[in-house]
């Protein structure tokens, strides 16, 4: 059991309400968790489904989400349960708009995750005004933080970023420079949108967006049981993070920009490739549970 918790909140990254129990159980705390189309494609359920050659609709798809989601929801604590429209890069603000309400009544305590895209942003833009709660997800760089910031400025509700830490990492970047980065230009900000640190991949991950002091980390099981049984460490007052790749390749430092929080959200340089291809594994994922029932 976790007795002396971080002041970070922990979420699971997850799709399977039974696993969440188990982190729970171990931990004896989950504030929250986080799910997305490929995690909700995982899912032992709908697994089990498409093995049985059981025809999924995209309404039962959608179904089975909302019931993991409603299983979860009581489990968590207050960071809530995230729930990630399904878009592709094709899919407008008011389409996501639209998903999104509906999802946010699924549960009371529902954050409605959007891509860090144009598009993405105009729905969370539409969101806050509406006080549905937001976890901007897919995010790989400073400016499209910078972008959420300015997009949700106003929101009575506290917005969420999500920077995918092992993703930059996968392909050589240090993706804990991304959160670090983040961190530091919203200490110019007004404190309204809190960094999820997302694509936690292994406990240097975790123990450094601690030192961090990100807000939420969300975390897959396996890292959150190696976290236990390693007796939950924290990291010490001279926490040194070692930027290096799973090959144990030395990864290439994101270095940190200048940017003006209260420029219009539109003038931020919000492309980024991950983000895209980040959209279209999504949207293979979730297809392939349709796909491939008879
Ligand atoms: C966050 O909300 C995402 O679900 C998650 O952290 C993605 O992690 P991955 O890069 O390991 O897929």
């Amino acid at each position: 059991m976790l007795t002396n918790r971080p002041k970070t909140k922990i979420l699971v990254d997850g799709g399977d309400p039974d696993e969440t129990l188990r982190v729970k159980k171990l931990l004896g705390l989950v504030d929250g968790q986080t799910t997305n189309p490929s995690l909700i494609a995982k899912n032992p359920e709908i697994q089990q489904r498409i093995a049985s050659g059981h025809s999924l609709t995209s309404q039962e798809e959608k179904d089975e989400y909302r019931k993991i989601v409603q299983a979860i929801s009581p489990i968590v604590g207050d960071a809530g349960v995230s729930i990630e429209v399904f878009a592709d890069l094709d899919t407008t603000a008011e389409e996501m708009f639209s998903q999104g309400e509906e999802m946010f009544a699924w549960i009371p305590n529902a954050y409605i995750k959007y891509p860090c895209t144009h598009e993405g942003l105009r729905a969370a833009e539409m969101s806050v005004r509406q006080r549905v709660r937001v976890n901007m997800t897919l995010c790989f760089s400073q400016e499209q933080a910078g972008a959420v910031y300015a997009a949700t400025k106003g929101s009575k509700e506290p917005v969420y970023v999500s920077p995918f830490v092992g993703r930059l990492d996968d392909r050589g970047e240090d993706g804990i420079d991304v959160v670090k980065n983040i961190k530091t230009m919203y200490r110019n900000g007004d404190g309204h949108v809190h960094v999820l640190g997302a694509s936690i991949r292994h406990l240097d991950h975790l123990l450094s967006s601690f030192a961090l002091d990100v807000e939420l980390a969300t975390v897959p099981a396996k890292v959150l049981e190696k976290w236990a049984t390693s007796k939950f460490p924290m990291p010490a007052k001279d926490f040194t993070y070692k930027a290096v790749g799973a090959n144990g390749q030395v990864l290439k430092p994101i270095p940190y920009k200048e940017l003006d929080l209260n420029r219009p959200w539109q003038s931020f340089d919000i492309r980024h490739e991950l983000t895209s291809k980040g959209i279209q594994k999504f949207v293979a994922d979730y297809r392939s549970t349709l796909k491939r029932s008879a």
